[in-house]
């Protein structure tokens, strides 16, 4: 069997269906939803799933230009910034596919002419997951420089665990092919957002989790105070709503199109799920 075709069976969704009455309602309907969808229809890029019996996200060499200190931010850009704007999202989750609030996450990346920024910190920033286990990385598309293809950079580490260093890919890169160092698993899903793109990575630590220890999440148990937060300007997404793909909804005042059904959660708004939720 092919990596590839090997891989083509491990997506995160297929690791919380099998996991049954492990696995919270809220991950099936949302995080899994994040490796499965992709905007052209195609099949998505797959990782590691987090209880199949097969390893997390390898690790890879962090490569000449890591510097320490990196100012902690979830943006990496600013007005003046060149290039073409990226989002990365996803989530961290352990072996038990529960998600890893206030885990580290530590990006740096080229340029967009494939230079590193070695005496400052451009293009260098760390963050925490939320207490969904959630990300976002405001960025560039990295540049291309000699010997490798394209990619970012990331070092993550659950709270008082090892820190895994490894590299996130672009798929349909030519020199995926040829770069010695890239890795399958960890390519990132990714699609066009008018003129700036959005990707969305998962990463499963190798952190042991106990499903069953954990309180199930609030999903069962319909939440007024989330009617209470929504911002001002217009919103009919509400949290504990089930969405059909293709439903329309407004939030704070912009149009989105649903990609996927699934049941809304807090912290699943729609500015922040690409995966979920295409602005109009
Ligand atoms: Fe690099």
């Amino acid at each position: 069997m092919d990596e590839e075709n090997k891989l083509s069976r491990k997506t995160v969704l297929k690791a919380a269906l099998a996991a049954g009455v492990a696995a919270p309602v809220a991950l099936i309907g949302g995080p899994a939803l994040a490796r499965t969808t992709v905007a052209d229809g195609k099949a998505p890029e797959l990782t590691p799933a987090c209880d199949d019996g097969d390893d997390p996200p390898p690790p890879q060499t962090e490569g000449p230009y890591f510097k320490p200190n990196s100012p902690q931010r979830t943006s990496l850009v600013t007005p003046g910034t060149q290039g073409t704007r990226l989002t990365v999202s996803g989530y961290v989750f352990g072996l038990g596919c529960l998600p890893i609030a206030r885990a580290l996450l530590d990006f740096w990346q080229a340029d967009v002419n494939g230079a590193y920024d070695n005496v400052g910190y451009t293009f260098r920033g760390h963050q925490f997951t939320n207490d969904q286990g959630a990300f976002t990385l405001s960025t560039i598309v990295p540049g291309l420089y000699p010997g490798r293809t394209r990619h970012i950079h990331v070092k993550v580490q659950a709270p008082g665990r090892p820190v895994l260093t490894t590299q996130l890919y672009f798929p349909n890169e030519p020199r995926n092919n040829t770069d010695s160092i890239f890795d399958p698993r960890l390519l990132m899903t990714v699609r066009d957002a008018g003129t700036a793109k959005e990707a969305a990575f998962d990463f499963v630590l190798n952190v042991p989790q106990t499903p069953t220890s954990t309180s199930r999440p609030t999903s069962t148990t319909p939440t007024t105070s989330t009617s209470t937060s929504n911002p001002p300007g217009g919103t009919t997404w509400a949290a504990g709503t089930g969405y059909s793909a293709g439903a329309r909804v407004t939030y704070s005042g912009r149009g989105y199109v649903c990609l996927q059904g699934h049941t809304a959660q807090p912290g699943w708004e729609p500015p922040v799920t690409p995966a979920l939720w295409r602005a109009e």
